[in-house]
């Protein structure tokens, strides 16, 4: 295995990290998958060697666990990390926090040790259109300055990027991106790896394939009086296959050494805005089918309106959204049918 070719990717089982070894093994990476499968599925691993046909390294790893870590770093060779392993539901951290700080940041130092120890220097962070909570501006753009985190989730978010940004100033070869991801969406087109919620789902289109497949009796619209055009939230719903392109060219920059500064920060989303409203429409269009749904008083908590603003991603990673939200959405549902049997 060349070093700079060679990628970890903690949390590879989870729904981002399964796509995004996918991609970065189809633009000619090896990848070594480690996960502890406290939220995600050993078919996962499967699914990605079977759409790459390659038998990609997987470790049971807890990234909490600093001596398991150390033995990965002592037995593969990788210049890049990809820390995606995380918990990342806002409410239940609400209720949580310890498990939240505890586990999102402990497993992230971790990390950072381990590539300052063994002095490996590309370090590829998983973070949140959240930081900007109620933005002042949109589309936000890397610069429009965070907001204080109104979740324990999004907190870890911010003081992880906090940490990336410190350690690689601190330290001599060390090199840090981290990229904000707006609403990932979809599955691969194969229908071999998609989002795997346990229980009731917190976001929007798993609620959304779920109820179309029978299992939720309907959907519930969290609030039609919000400042928007027709009333409902407006987000940016990313594909997670475009989403994945964008860490490829993201480890592309850093394995080049074309980074122009220690520590980089990308919004990784379409730049579009879409309603709850719009999402559901556009969803019965493209699958041909009608969902149940109510409107519903609002979800404490949520924004009134958050998209990004791409420039810098399209043109400093050359990387720019590809899929339409009809494809995505009509991924989401293949995903859901082969899940359920349907
Ligand atoms: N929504 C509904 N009904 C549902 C679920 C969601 O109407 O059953 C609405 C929400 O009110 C919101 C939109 O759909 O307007 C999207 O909600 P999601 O829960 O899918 O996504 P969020 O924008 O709340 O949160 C997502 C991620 C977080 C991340 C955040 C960053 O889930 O991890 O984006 O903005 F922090």
């Amino acid at each position: 295995m060349e070093s700079k070719k060679t990628v970890l990717v903690s949390g590879g089982a989870g729904y981002i990290g399964s796509h995004t070894a996918v991609e970065l093994i189809n633009a000619g990476y090896e990848v070594v998958i480690i996960d502890n499968l406290s939220n995600s599925e050993e078919s996962a691993v499967e699914g990605v060697r079977k759409i790459t046909g390659k038998d990609v390294p997987f470790e049971i790893v807890d990234t909490c666990d600093k001596e398991a870590l150390r033995k990965v770093f002592e037995k593969y060779g990788f210049d890049t990390v990809i820390h995606f392993a995380a918990y990342k539901a806002v409410g239940e951290s609400m209720a949580e926090p310890l498990k939240y700080y505890s586990n999102n940041l402990v497993s992230f130092m971790n990390i950072v040790e381990m590539m300052k120890e063994f002095n490996r220097p590309n370090i590829l962070f998983s973070s949140s259109a959240t930081v900007y909570g109620e933005a002042d501006e949109l589309p936000v753009t890397e610069d429009t300055p965070r907001k204080p985190a109104t979740s324990p989730y999004g907190n870890t978010k911010q003081m992880s990027e906090d940490i990336l940004h410190d350690c690689c100033r601190a330290y001599e070869g060390m090199y840090g991106i981290a990229l904000r991801y707006f609403n990932p969406i979809g599955a691969h087109p194969s229908a071999l790896i998609g989002e795997l919620p346990r229980g009731v789902p917190n976001n929007l289109v798993p609620f959304v394939t779920q109820t179309a497949a029978g299992i939720r009796e309907c959907l519930s619209v969290f609030g039609n009086d919000y400042d928007t055009p027709d009333g409902t939230c407006l987000r940016d719903y990313i594909d997670v296959v475009d989403l994945a392109k964008a860490h490829v060219a993201a480890v592309n920059r850093m394995v080049s050494d074309k980074m122009e500064a220690k520590y980089e920060i990308f919004n990784v989303g379409t730049g579009n805005p879409v309603s709850v409203l719009e999402l559901l429409t556009t969803f019965e269009k493209v699958n041909n089918l009608k969902l149940p749904y109510k409107i519903v008083d609002r979800r404490p908590g949520d924004v009134t309106a958050v998209w990004a603003d791409t420039a810098k991603a399209n043109d400093v990673l050359g990387w720019k959204a590809e899929r339409t939200l009809g494809e995505t959405l009509k991924s989401a549902w293949e995903w859901e049918k082969r899940v359920r049997g349907l």
